[in-house]
């Protein structure tokens, strides 16, 4: 039987890519804000309905960027539960990340935590859209309008997501998004930042391309995190396929839920007040012998994963953090041993899911 992976790419048929391609070799133009680069950026910002986006090479570079827009020094407060690149992002402009643990129901930094974790160092706040699911929008706006503090979401996770009628990319003063191929939406490798200010996309414009202003005109030290014109035309073809596989997701993700609504034994996070769901991920918390069902799933071919553990608290490059200590942040801790990510993607089917089910019920039942 064949391995059924956490998540796949969902690819747009060979063929249709062809056309894209034969243009890209008539016009000699591979990089550097070409044609589709030009096209893409703005089919991304009407999709996502966002003024001001800005195509990167990947998400790190993008959280890298936005972080330096903004030129937040000294202590940022983030989250232990994310991916390695939002704190890494921190190490890599020279901040410190302090950790503030998370709420159960966001999944996301507990403003109350944040807040106590506010010192005359603190710079900004940098918080993740885990799983899309949205952060607490009010309560982190509202800190951070108090303590004149930056709020930077790492949206990862995000594409397409909205909320309140309005793209979940549009709080805080700049979003970052990642279109790596294991993404809702991807390039390959790629990413994007969402600039809240046509001031701030102009500056991160001129950041991802070595500070150019003009041809001989340098304003800022910028590095080289630009698109290229393959990426881009990927994605403006990719971007017509994507509602297909968001609902092809919808759909698994319901057979899920009412597969498993039966097993007391899993806990499903309830998605809360989404007006869009990208259903990039489809995470469970399973209190007790989350690790034996991973292994059990894995045994079977079910390629599962337990984003995200270990906490980056934990890490051995962050545990000496006086933040990182485990007593502080009980929520992050707990949730990280519980976490189990289902395979979820444009291309699973409904007998891979009753595949996932069953290991799932003869373990746990
Ligand atoms: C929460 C989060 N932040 C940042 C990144 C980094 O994005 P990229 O892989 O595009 O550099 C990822 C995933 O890859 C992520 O999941």
């Amino acid at each position: 039987m064949k391995d059924i992976r956490v998540s796949q790419p969902d690819m747009p048929p060979l063929d249709e890519f062809l056309p894209y391609l034969e243009k890209i070799w008539a016009r000699r133009w591979l990089t550097n804000n070409g044609e589709f680069h030009q096209e893409f950026e703005q089919a991304i910002a009407d999709y996502l309905d966002v003024p001001h986006v800005s195509l990167v090479t990947n998400g790190t570079l993008a959280l890298l960027l936005a972080i330096q827009a903004l030129e937040i020094k000294g202590e940022v407060i983030t989250t232990p539960y994310s991916f390695v690149a939002t704190p890494h992002s921190l190490l890599w402009n020279g901040i410190e990340p302090v950790f503030a643990d998370i709420s159960a129901e966001t999944f996301s930094l507990d403003v109350k935590c944040v807040e106590q974790a506010i010192t005359a160092r603190t710079s900004a706040i940098l918080a993740v859209h885990c799983y899309g699911f949205p952060s607490d929008i009010d309560g982190l706006r509202s800190l951070s309008e108090r303590h004149g503090l930056p709020l930077i979401y790492d949206a990862a996770h995000c594409f397409g997501q909205r909320t309140r009628g309005q793209s979940l990319l549009s709080f805080g003063d700049v979003s970052v998004l990642s279109f790596h191929a294991t993404k809702v939406f991807h390039t390959f490798e790629g990413g994007a930042i969402i600039s809240s200010t046509p001031e701030m996309k102009q500056r991160v414009d001129y950041l991802r391309n070595f500070g150019f202003a003009g041809e001989i005109e340098i304003v800022d030290k910028g590095i080289n995190a630009k698109m290229n014109e393959m990426q881009a035309a990927y994605g403006l073809l990719q971007l017509k396929y994507v509602d297909r596989a968001i609902s092809h997701r919808a759909q698994m993700d319901a057979l899920y839920r009412e597969s498993l609504a039966d097993v007391s034994a899993v806990a499903l996070p309830s998605i809360a007040a989404l007006d869009r769901h990208n259903h990039s991920y489809f995470p469970v918390l399973i209190e007790n012998g989350r690790d034996e069902l991973y292994r059990a799933l894995k045994d079977s071919g079910v390629l599962c994963r337990r984003y995200f553990y270990p906490l980056l608290s934990n890490l051995d490059m962050y545990r000496g953090l006086a933040s990182a200590a485990r007593d502080k942040l009980p929520v992050a801790n707990r949730m990280a041993e519980q976490v189990l990510c289902l395979p979820m993607h444009a291309e699973l089917t409904a007998s891979d899911v009753q595949r996932v089910v069953s290991i799932i019920k003869k373990e746990l039942v």
